[in-house]
């Protein structure tokens, strides 16, 4: 494997597939830069071959990744004006997603690497979220990550070394997944959530207000507000104050777990990521949080940062690129996060 040792930037070429976005991203940095920029990025998204069954259907999913991953890598190699020749590492999200997904950028990030002899790094996609704000902010840790997505739903402490400790997760659906499925039962459009949130702005949160979410410690429990709705929507209703009130609902109980959490914790500071956090009814409930906790600052991405995207990985891949951790060839990808492995694989960089 050729591990060039040289001062000058290294390029990573990242791919995220693991569920129905695919997304290639090139970002550049050095050993001295605490995190990458940016080159490129190209994401393409899947909605409007999802939509027609009103969820992500697995093996759809797959055959799409592989139709749309080679447009993607010649819009990035384009963007930023490179060949792969010119890429120094080659990464993929490994874990957690569809496994049929990530098997398509898994695989080709492997025979990249294989083919340029450059060195190949797998990742995680939860991890790659959580790192998805430092490609435009700078949290100071300890703060608390929020991360809210499709799939998952987690609340972390970020440590100075940035290793993170989950606090709480979701015992049912994920906050994106209330709002998909309630934006279901409502009629609305796939994916839910932003169509959702453009229907709540039309109502009145107030006028059919919820029951707020009981769960114990910083866990958080969406599927009986989707229940609650399910009932709702059998009776007579108005969408738009019925989509605020239910919006309001998911919200609240996010914000009584994050004040909870500051209570407990040290942090001054929290972070948003995932797909719900481009979410603007809970920016604006982060913005009151500010100062009604006295927070020095909270963060969220851009929208194009938060909804699954190949920067993100890019970023995660980077700050392992510098650790020296890489991954063998024979790496596998997993449904579920995998803990690390407990020792590093300083391969054979560390004898160059
Ligand atoms: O992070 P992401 O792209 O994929 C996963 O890792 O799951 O998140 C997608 C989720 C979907 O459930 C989508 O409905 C939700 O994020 N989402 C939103 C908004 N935009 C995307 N939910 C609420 N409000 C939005 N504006
Ligand atoms: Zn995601």
């Amino acid at each position: 494997m050729q591990i060039e040792k040289t001062i000058r930037p290294i390029r990573i070429l990242a791919i995220e597939s693991s569920c129905d976005d695919t997304s290639v991203a090139i970002v550049e940095g050095t050993m001295d830069d605490a995190f990458p920029k940016v080159l490129a990025l190209a994401v393409q998204s899947q909605n409007e071959i999802h939509k027609n069954y009103g969820g992500v259907v697995p093996e759809l999913a797959s055959r799409e990744h592989l139709k749309n991953l080679l447009p993607c890598f010649k819009k990035t190699l384009e963007e930023a004006n490179l060949g792969l020749k010119d890429m120094d590492v080659f990464a993929a999200t490994g874990q957690p997603g569809l496994i049929g997904s990530l098997l398509i950028g898994h695989s080709s990030a492997k025979t990249l690497s294989f083919l340029y002899d450059k060195p190949f790094i797998s990742c995680d996609h939860l991890e790659g979220h959580r790192l998805s704000v430092y490609l435009e902010s700078f949290p100071r840790p300890p703060y608390l990550t929020l991360v809210v997505s499709g799939g998952h739903s987690s609340l972390y402490l970020v440590q100075k070394d940035l290793r993170a400790k989950r606090l709480g997760l979701t015992l049912d659906d994920a906050a994106g997944e209330a709002f998909d499925k309630g934006a279901k039962l409502l009629g609305l459009g796939f994916p839910g959530g932003p169509e959702l949130e453009k229907a709540a702005r039309l109502g009145n949160p107030n006028v059919e207000p919820f029951n707020a979410v009981k769960v114990t410690g910083l866990n958080f429990s969406f599927s009986g507000l989707k229940s609650e709705l399910a009932r709702r929507v059998k009776k007579d209703f108005h969408l738009y104050d019925l989509c605020a009130s239910y919006q309001k609902a998911i919200l609240d109980h996010l914000m009584a777990k994050l004040k909870r959490a500051l209570e407990e914790t040290k942090a001054r500071e929290v972070v948003l990521v995932g797909g719900v956090a481009s979410n603007q009814s809970l920016r604006d409930r982060l913005e009151s949080l500010k100062s009604e906790k006295k927070l020095n600052q909270w963060y969220a991405p851009s929208p194009r940062y938060c909804t699954d995207n190949a920067a993100m990985i890019g970023v995660a891949a980077f700050l392992k690129w510098k650790q020296k951790e890489f991954s063998e060839l024979t790496q596998d990808v997993s449904s579920t996060s995998r803990p690390r492995p407990k020792e590093m694989r300083a391969l054979k960089f560390a004898q160059a």
